[in-house]
């Protein structure tokens, strides 16, 4: 049996293609594995959007290289977003990788070939357990995925029959995803049979409703290295979303770049009705959704929240960027700081009790203080309950890759540190307001002996003592003290 293990950067959008295609090797007859020592097939899942996470890119995989060396027939593979634009640097910077397949590419070449992949490693495994002396080789670099899969024939090669793959997909375009969350597929058939084993983490499901993006962000590297936007059938996605749910799925996250500009290319419906459909499936669960664009917001969407509160949570992730005009139409964001706060303000009267979160940029090419203090003036205004803050990183391709620098990295260091300790006095001041309040909460995972994790609608973390049964269900905590980040509480 081939042991897989796979390691994701980044978004949301990552982790979902590292379900379906961790989906698709347990179709093969591959297993998990929880650490790169015990992996016959490693895969990198890469993130190009800062510098700082390619960095860790190569540097993890100079630490694979070692595990390579003691066994050399293991199998390493790079996909994503690095591995779209850096295809080149990769297979000349690292001889030990046997496969680059980037984020833009059909992900059925990509399944052929890992179908061939895994028939030659249970060979080279073989050989190697037989002999561990004999230093079985990998195979060298596949430079060409879909040549290789193309002169090789896999798609028609009956030999893959026997290997069950009568599931494949042929559409090609829709990435498959389903609850994993490290639980064995065996577990999620019985998780809500009364006296099954429950499993140790929450059963969450990442879906990927669309795919890149049409907008330009200047700073942003996503629509070079996933393409233009591509909307999934909704038929697809709303099985997906069903089957998943009928598998133990307590929580589904719709992903996209861009996620309310979704149109169903069969339909023509538009994301609010998507979010419509879903709810309206059976079950027991909550929908979050990533990550919208305020340019393509509509007040639409929170009418539909508001309509499903039980299966669509008052949490609204809504990125703003900056809170500087200026700033906006360099970053090309196509808003203003007023025509977002309008937006917000339709939250706050279709959703009152909704939680609020951003995605922030400080030091963007050409920011001055002023304009950071637009931004910070723009979050008193809003009170986030959560903010996802960087450093501006410069990216090769992107509109502002070549603007001028007014800033020094000291002071957007500063900025950065004096935001989120402001935001942090914010999340400190909402949470102490909740205390005595009783919330519906999700329950993720033990973290302590005496200590479960669970989330509210709101997307706020909440510690509770309670047994492990209640991992994946829903419960009611009443907050009794509270921290920065964690609420304490206890059941009622
Ligand atoms: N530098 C810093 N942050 C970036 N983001 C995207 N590109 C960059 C970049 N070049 C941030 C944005 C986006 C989030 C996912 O990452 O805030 O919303
Ligand atoms: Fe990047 Fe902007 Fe597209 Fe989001 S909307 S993926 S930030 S270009």
């Amino acid at each position: 049996m081939i042991n897989y293990f796979f390691k994701t950067y980044g978004c949301q959008a990552n982790v979902a293609d590292s379900q379906g295609l961790a989906r698709f090797l347990d179709e093969l007859g591959c297993k998990e594995v929880q650490t790169e020592a015990d992996a016959d097939l490693a895969i990198v899942n890469t993130c190009a959007v800062r510098d700082k996470a390619e960095q860790k890119l190569f540097s993890y995989l100079g630490e694979l290289a070692e595990h390579k060396k003691s066994r050399q027939y293991m199998k390493i593979g790079v996909i994503g977003c690095v591995a779209s634009y850096k295809k080149k640097e990769i297979y000349q910077r690292f001889d030990l990788v046997n496969f680059v397949y980037g984020a833009r590419e059909e992900y059925d070449s990509l399944k052929a070939y890992l179908m061939d992949s895994v028939v030659n490693l249970e060979t080279t495994k073989q050989m190697y357990m037989t002999n561990p002396d004999a230093n079985v080789k990998s195979g060298g670099q596949d430079r060409d995925v879909k040549k290789v899969v193309q002169f090789k024939k896999l798609l028609s090669t009956p030999r893959f029959v026997s290997l069950g793959l009568n599931r494949l997909r042929q559409d090609g375009v829709y990435p498959e995803s389903s609850p994993r969350d490290g639980q064995e597929k065996a577990e999620k058939k019985v998780i809500d049979k009364p006296g099954a084993q429950k499993p140790q983490e929450l059963n969450r499901s990442y879906v990927n409703i669309m795919t890149g993006c049409n907008k330009a962000c200047a700073y942003c590297i996503v629509p070079f290295t996933r393409g233009g936007e591509v909307s999934y059938p909704m038929a697809q996605i709303l099985d997906r979303v069903a089957h998943d749910i009928a598998n133990g799925a307590k929580e589904i996250t719709l992903i996209g770049q861009n996620v309310n500009s979704y149109i169903d290319p069969e339909t023509g419906y538009k994301f609010p009705e998507l979010m419509r459909r879903v709810a309206a499936i059976d079950g027991q669960f909550w929908v979050r959704w990533i990550s919208p664009h305020p340019q393509d917001m509509t007040r639409e969407l929170f009418e539909v929240i508001a309509q499903y509160r039980d299966k669509l949570p008052g949490y609204v992730h809504f990125p703003v960027q900056s809170g500087s005009d200026r700033i906006l139409t360099l970053m090309k964001r196509n808003y203003t700081a007023a025509q977002y706060l309008e937006q917000i303000g339709w939250i706050h009267e279709l959703l009152p009790d909704a939680t609020i979160s951003t995605d922030i940029i400080v030091g963007f090419p050409g920011e001055t203080e002023e304009d950071y203090l637009a931004t910070r003036e723009l979050m008193e205004k809003v009170k986030y309950d959560l903010v996802y803050s960087f450093i501006y990183s410069p990216r090769k391709y992107t509109g502002a890759a070549n603007m001028e620098d007014t800033s020094s990295y000291q002071d957007k260091q500063k900025w950065l540190e004096a935001l989120q300790d402001r935001q942090k006095e914010i999340c400190f001041e909402r949470n102490l307001r909740n205390i005595g309040k009783t919330f519906t909460c999700l329950v993720e995972k033990r973290v302590a002996h005496d200590k479960l994790l669970a989330r509210t609608e709101g997307n706020v973390r909440v510690h509770f003592q309670g047994p492990d049964e209640m991992i994946g269900t829903f419960v009611k905590v009443r907050i009794e003290e509270t921290g920065p980040v964690n609420m304490i509480g206890v059941l009622v």
